[in-house]
């Protein structure tokens, strides 16, 4: 008589649509307190539908993750699903045809009329067809005060960028770190870029990032936005930490006075207890001009040639842009969702500023929407060397900018 295993006679009742439990590896950068209790919630809400999250946490920031990821993917070792910022950085992999195409699951459920902004669903579009599953929207044009260093210095905290480049002798006065600045390269071009936003505004920004006018980019506005980078540059001299958490956790404790940085940011206040607007201030704009840029997380599911899992692939897309989903995972990463048919009322005050910023439409697109994996890392490397370097004056550091984006377009 013929016996069957438990498995397989699962698998011959298993109905279509049905979908049996699989294992999916999923890998991020999401490594700090706040990003780690954030991804938990998917994890967490994957789980519920039978399936198994199994983490792939890759320390050391998206620099350092992504070439890991890619390399996974196309030497024949890819993961279930994997983040990527909105934009290019997956281009490549999509163009070699080693990502799933969701554009059915999209349209069965009528994502292009949810998602907001729609320029997110236009990141994740191939020639047509739909390839990643935007998660939340992510700006890095805030800069984030400690009011504990600000009540110790006994000064008011400053409401916009010029206040906190004079609060800076006060600060140090009282033996505080002015701007907190993390060595990870990315967190250079991060300041340049909110800098760049906040003093040049968006007409030049736009001009230069969009309309590729090099003129404007050689242009007296923008060497204005080279030196507030240097005074950046200047405030920022002491400071010797490595992640961008680690730059948090300084102005978290009060011992600097603030730090540019992107909202998830909020993720780590958050997690610490503290409160917007009574142990920390935040300045979209860096209080300047409140513009944010639409960037942020996307997830992609490279191609398995497993029919099971391909259908846990497609319901953890389900899962990830779910109301419910949407809602736990942002309230704790500090990112805005990217629907706008869901309940924030529990976000906190910087929260609903970036909402009322998104709402008013006064949004730029992120810099990996615009430019290339290769330029930005182009950029990202002279703004390091420029951050590192106090000789290097702002003109000089304009004109090598310009240089990168002129051979870039
Ligand atoms: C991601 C954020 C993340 C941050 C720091 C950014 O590239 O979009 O989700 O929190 O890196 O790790």
């Amino acid at each position: 008589m013929k016996t069957y295993t438990l498995a397989a006679l699962l698998a011959s009742v298993a109905l279509p649509g049905m979908a049996m439990a699989e294992e999916l590896e999923v890998t991020h950068w999401w490594t700090s307190g706040g990003e780690a209790a954030a991804v938990a919630e998917f994890a967490k809400a994957f789980d519920a539908t039978g399936n198994k999250w199994v983490d792939g946490a890759i320390a050391g920031g998206g620099d350092t993750a992504r070439p890991v990821m890619i390399s996974r993917i196309t030497g024949g070792d890819p993961m279930g699903a994997t983040q990527f910022n909105h934009g290019q950085q997956a281009l490549e992999l999509v163009e070699a045809g080693l990502m799933l195409d969701l554009t059915e699951i999209a349209e069965r459920d009528h994502w292009r009329d949810f998602i907001y902004p729609p320029s997110l669903l236009d990141s994740c579009t191939v020639d047509g067809r739909i390839y990643c599953v935007p998660v939340n929207i992510h700006s890095p044009e805030w800069l984030w005060l400690s009011n504990k260093a600000y009540a110790d210095a006994g000064i008011p905290v400053p409401t916009n960028w010029s206040e906190f480049v004079a609060s800076a002798p006060a600060l140090e006065a009282a033996g505080k770190l002015p701007l907190a600045l993390g060595n990870q390269p990315w967190q250079s071009n991060l300041a340049f870029g909110a800098i760049a936003v906040a003093i040049g505004g968006l007409d030049l920004w736009k001009s230069i990032n969009i309309d590729k006018n090099m003129e404007a980019a050689a242009g007296p506005e923008m060497l204005k936005v080279f030196e507030a980078a240097a005074e950046a540059r200047a405030l920022a001299a002491n400071s010797t930490v490595q992640d961008w958490n680690q730059a948090t956790n300084l102005v978290l404790t009060g011992e600097a006075g603030g730090q540019i940085m992107g909202d998830w940011a909020q993720g780590e206040f958050s997690i610490a207890g503290k409160v917007a607007g009574v142990d920390y201030t935040c300045l979209p704009g860096l209080g300047v001009n409140e513009y944010i840029s639409t960037g942020g997380d996307a997830f992609y599911f490279p191609k398995l040639d497993d029919p099971a899992k391909e259908a846990a692939q497609l319901e953890l897309a389900s899962v990830m842009i779910s109301q419910q989903a949407q809602v736990a995972f942002n309230l704790k990463k500090g990112s805005l969702p990217i629907r706008g048919d869901i309940d924030l009322s529990a976000a906190n005050d910087c929260m609903k500023k970036g909402l009322e910023i998104l709402a008013a439409g006064n949004v730029v697109p992120s810099g990996d929407q615009v430019w290339s994996p290769d330029t930005q890392t182009q950029v990202e490397d002279l703004m390091v060397e420029f951050f590192k370097s106090p000789d290097m004056t702002p003109a000089d550091a304009q004109a090598r900018w310009v240089e990168i984006l002129s051979a870039n377009i």
